[in-house]
């Protein structure tokens, strides 16, 4: 089961009309230093703030939260002013701004009930990008928390913006808290320790998060598995005394022209099998299932959005573990649909889990493939910890780069340098799983490409999205950001998507 705590929107043009908590307003580092931004809210008491804002030190920086007393023109206990960056006469803050002013506010609220975002949103779309924003700041996890003020997050927000009214506004709300639910959904299986989430549970959440949405799920237990050949999925599994599941989720509306499949890695916990990771490695390896919890929620999202494309999502579930039963280095597994591969190193349990996943998948001839995986420790060398990689073949990497681009998320496209393949030469299998260290995002990538199949004797058009460090934020939250698990990737699938449906026409 997943509590949702439900944040409820809502829409106001007039800010002097909203009873609220918290009225938010917002504050960019202009030309001149710091200066209140959305000029329509008038009012003598806000221009005297504007001109205080120096003096009170706010700066109008990203993140920087601050709460004043309440002015006599507006019903809100108090004026909340939430930096939003650089800010210039000549340009509208952008989508991404205003979701990260909004979710930073929300987020710092936390204990506020009813919050009022007075942010410069003038558009339909501006004004859904900070609903978007508030939906995903407004996010604890607290399942093993004993007190009982713990979730006590923002409840209501009204986004306060001229658009309130137009035709096209209620249904951008209504994407917006979709969006909001399927990437908090996300986060809470991210966050959820391996000693409650693990392949036999993480299906069962599947189930329930699927019941009353027009989808239909399919859980492969681990004798059908060895029954119908899914050896990576086995192989990784073997350690564990929880054994692996693959679940297949399907989307597929009447009128659909285009089917697109998802595969996500769903490693519950990653000890690195017989190949142990050292203790401080080991210790964020819950979000190893991140790239599962993406496919699933993205899926569901595109479902409840009714978007006309069929979408199939496969989630390779499986614990990797050290014991008496796991898997050695130099095992030979045979892969779904009959590649082998020499197990060198059974860390690389990734690729083995989703070569199952996306050799399975192909054999239903999606028109496109894309998988999500926290992969590889290399995509954190190649790009920190805030901007994902997508590497593939050129139309679905360049249409995955769009969306993202759209959605607001950081990713970025690599290459897959062919003089790489070699390295993945086994001595006695078709692959090993471990190749050239110096590249390893690559090698990965590559490795995974040998198990995307053919339609119409052509290569399924496919894209790999690696979420590594992305995933599972260490470091403080910013903007809508939480710490631990992020939901990565869910926005930028839902506008591939819709981006997929709007080309077909
Ligand atoms: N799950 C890890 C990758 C990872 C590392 C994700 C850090 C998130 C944060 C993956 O299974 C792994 O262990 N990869 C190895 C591959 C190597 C043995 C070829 C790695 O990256 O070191
Ligand atoms: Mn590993
Ligand atoms: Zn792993």
């Amino acid at each position: 089961m997943i509590k949702t705590t439900e944040l409820k929107i809502n829409a106001a043009k007039d800010p002097r009309k909203v009873r609220c908590d918290a009225l938010v307003v917002a504050v960019g580092q202009g030309p001149d230093g710091p200066e209140l931004v959305d000029g329509s809210l008038g009012g003598k008491a806000l221009q005297a703030l504007s001109r205080s804002l120096g003096v009170l030190g706010i700066t109008g920086a990203a993140d920087e939260v601050r709460r004043l007393p309440g002015i006599d023109e507006f019903h809100a206990e108090v004026i909340v002013l939430v930096g939003i960056g650089q800010v210039s006469a000549a340009a509208e803050p952008t989508e991404e701004n205003l979701r990260r002013a909004a979710g930073s506010a929300v987020r710092q609220l936390r204990g506020v009930g009813h919050v009022a975002l007075a942010l410069p949103a003038a558009s339909v779309r501006a004004a859904a990008a900070v609903a978007e924003g508030a939906a995903l700041g407004a996010y604890a996890y607290t399942e093993h928390r004993s007190a009982k003020d713990a979730g006590d997050v923002v409840a209501v927000v009204t986004v306060v913006t001229p658009a309130a009214g137009e035709k096209s506004l209620p249904a951008a709300l209504e994407r917006a808290a979709i969006l909001g639910r399927a990437v908090n959904a996300t986060r809470t299986l991210v966050n959820r320790p391996p000693s409650h989430l693990y392949p036999e549970t993480f299906a069962a959440t599947a189930q329930d998060l699927s019941k009353n949405l027009p989808v239909k799920l399919t859980v492969l237990d681990e004798e059908k598995l060895a029954k119908d050949g899914y050896g990576g999925l086995v192989g990784v599994g073997k350690g564990s005394s929880r054994p692996p599941r693959l679940v297949k989720v399907e989307y597929a509306p009447a009128r659909a022209k285009v089917k697109l499949a998802l595969v996500g890695k769903g490693i519950t916990f990653d000890s690195g099998g017989l190949s142990l990771k050292p203790a401080t490695g080991m210790t964020t390896m819950k979000c190893d299932m991140a790239g599962a919890a993406v496919v699933l929620n993205a899926l569901l999202a595109i479902a409840e959005l009714g978007l006309p494309l069929k979408v199939t999502a496969w989630l390779c579930l499986a614990e990797n573990m050290p014991s008496g039963h796991a898997q050695r280095p130099s095992d030979v597994m045979t892969i779904f649909g009959g590649k082998t591969v020499e197990v060198l190193n059974t860390d690389a349990e990734g690729r083995l889990v989703m070569a199952d996943g996306l050799a399975a998948a192909s054999a239903e001839e999606p028109d496109a493939l894309i998988d999500v995986a926290t992969l590889t420790g290399a995509q954190m060398v190649a790009l920190g910890s805030r901007v994902s990689a997508v590497m593939g073949d050129d139309g679905v990497r360049d249409a995955v780069k769009a969306a993202a681009d759209r959605a607001g998320e950081l990713f970025w496209p690599m290459p897959l340098p062919e003089e790489l393949r070699p390295s993945l030469d086994s001595q006695v299998a078709d692959l090993a799983n471990m190749g050239e260290k110096f590249g390893g995002m690559l090698t990965a990538a590559i490795f995974l490409r040998e198990f995307v199949g053919e339609t119409n004797g052509r290569k399924i058009p496919w894209a790999h999205l690696d979420i590594a460090g992305p995933a599972f934020n260490e470091g403080a939250p910013y903007g809508y950001t939480p710490k631990e698990g992020t939901g990565v990737a869910v926005r930028t699938l839902v506008a591939y998507a819709e981006d997929v449906v709007a080309r077909a026409g």
